[in-house]
This record gives structure tokens, sequence and C-alpha cells, in this order.
């Protein structure tokens, strides 16, 4: 099932500390944003990139696509302050294909069978995300001190891709930008019109690269990949 992507790129990445923008990285010598285009590369379901840049990146992004020789067209869209806004820029751009993905370009282990089952969700549903149940015990805490342990068999964690059909996304980010609603996923926007999201159960290794510690991590995983770029 056909969809188009946009991909939010355009932080400053200022909890990683490398000095730079993340997405330029270099995991087995191949920076994170290029692992993360090339999975939307080799989807043949794909049909349209477009990746949201701050404009200090830009010369260094045209290179990587130049560089990478990526087989399909990257649109570059200008990025906004926050997430939210870089998201929206990208959408407004997107035309085209009846379901549209927004991926984190720090979430570079994306498997293509996840983005399948999701694509679809979308299709029947309106609105889906991947997400993992939570592993750890969650406890709200007020100055440093526990006020309530929160129930954890129906807590999950909510990862990138989420997918929408682009009538609905646009409706709930030009709702949330009338109403100066901050939302810390795509997925909230929708939520508080009242529609529902499906959830697809994702991997535990979809990590986004957040702390340095998160390299480690990546360092892992690709080992367990054999080095296939994902
Ligand atoms: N992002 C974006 N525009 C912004 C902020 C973030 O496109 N104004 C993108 C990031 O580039 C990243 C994704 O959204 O791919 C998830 O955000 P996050 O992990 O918070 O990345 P950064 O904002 O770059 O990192 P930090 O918050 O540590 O500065
Ligand atoms: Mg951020």
């Amino acid at each position: 099932m056909k969809y188009q992507v946009v991909i939010p790129a355009a932080g400053q990445g200022k909890r990683m500390n490398a000095g730079k923008n993340k997405q330029f990285i270099e995991l087995k010598k191949i920076p994170v944003i290029v692992h993360t285009l090339r999975v939307f590369e080799h989807d043949p379901d794909c049909n349209g990139i477009i990746l949201v840049i701050n404009k200090d990146d830009k010369p260094e992004f045209i290179k990587l696509i130049d560089t990478y020789r990526m087989k399909k067209k990257v649109q570059l869209i200008q990025g906004g302050a926050e997430r939210q806004h870089s998201v929206y820029n990208g959408l407004k751009s997107a035309k085209g294909e009846e379901i549209v993905l927004i991926h984190d370009g720090a979430r570079p282990f994306v498997k293509q069978e996840r983005i399948q089952e999701l694509v679809q969700a979308a299709y029947e549903h309106g609105a889906a995300t991947v997400a993992v149940p939570v592993k750890d015990t969650i406890k709200r805490v007020y100055e440093y001190e526990v006020s309530e342990t929160v129930e954890r068999s129906s807590l999950w964690a909510i990862q990138t891709p989420q997918a929408f059909r682009l009538s609905l996304i646009l409706h709930a980010h030009r709702k949330a930008a009338e109403e100066s609603f901050l939302g810390t996923d795509d997925c909230s926007l929708v939520e508080r019109l009242n529609e529902k999201v499906k959830i697809i159960t994702g991997d535990y290794t979809n990590i986004k690269l957040t702390t340095p510690d998160d390299l480690l991590i990546a360092k892992a995983i690709m080992e367990s990949e054999r080095g296939e770029t994902k």
C-alpha cells in the first residue's frame, strides 16, 4: 500500500552533545539520516520523501543526498522551532498519496514489515502508531517524592513511524496551531479531536538516538543485524 513520508530532522540534537545535529553522526561510517532515508528508499511502497531540515544544515544534507546517490527524490523543507512545527511544514507540502507517515530522522532502525502493518492500519482506522509495552515500573514523582505508581499493564512507549490519512493529520495540525497546543507526538494532535489511534506492536530495537549512551545500543543493534543497514 502506497504512502509518502515526512522525516523531521531539523532539531539540534542538544542532548546528544555531539557539537552538531545528531543526524550527521556516523554509524558504521554512514550518517544516521542516511540509514533512515535508505529504509524508505528501498521500500517500493514509498512514493515520496519529505525531509525537514534547518537552514544551517542545508548544504550538508544536499551533500549527503548527492554522496550517497539517493535514487528517490528527497524534497527538502525548512523546519521550525519545535518538532511539531517542523512536521507541519513537511505535511503542508505532502501531496498525492492518501496515507502519510511521520518518522523521526533519529530512528534509523525501523523495519519495513512494521511500516507495512502501520500503513494498512492507517488505511483502516485513519491514524496508527508503532509502540512497545513499557518494561519498567513507572511512578509519578513530585520533588523527588513518589506520588503514584502507574498501573503498568496499560502503558506503552510510543515510537515513530506514525501514519495518518493526510487530510486528518493536516486538520489536526491546523487546529493545534490555531489553539497553540503543543504535543510531544503527532498522534496526540489527533487524539484531542476524539479520533481513534490504532497501536501496532513495534520493536524494542527501534530506538530514537537521543543521548550518547544510545550510540552504544545502536552499535549493538547493528552488530546483531550483521552490518545490514536498516
Ligand atoms: N526535530 C525537528 N525540528 C525541531 C526539533 C526536532 O525536525 N525543531 C526532529 C529531530 O531532528 C529528530 C526528531 O524531531 O529527528 C525527534 O526530536 P529529538 O529527538 O528531540 O531531536 P532533537 O530536537 O534534535 O534533540 P534535542 O531535543 O536533544 O535537542
Ligand atoms: Mg528535541
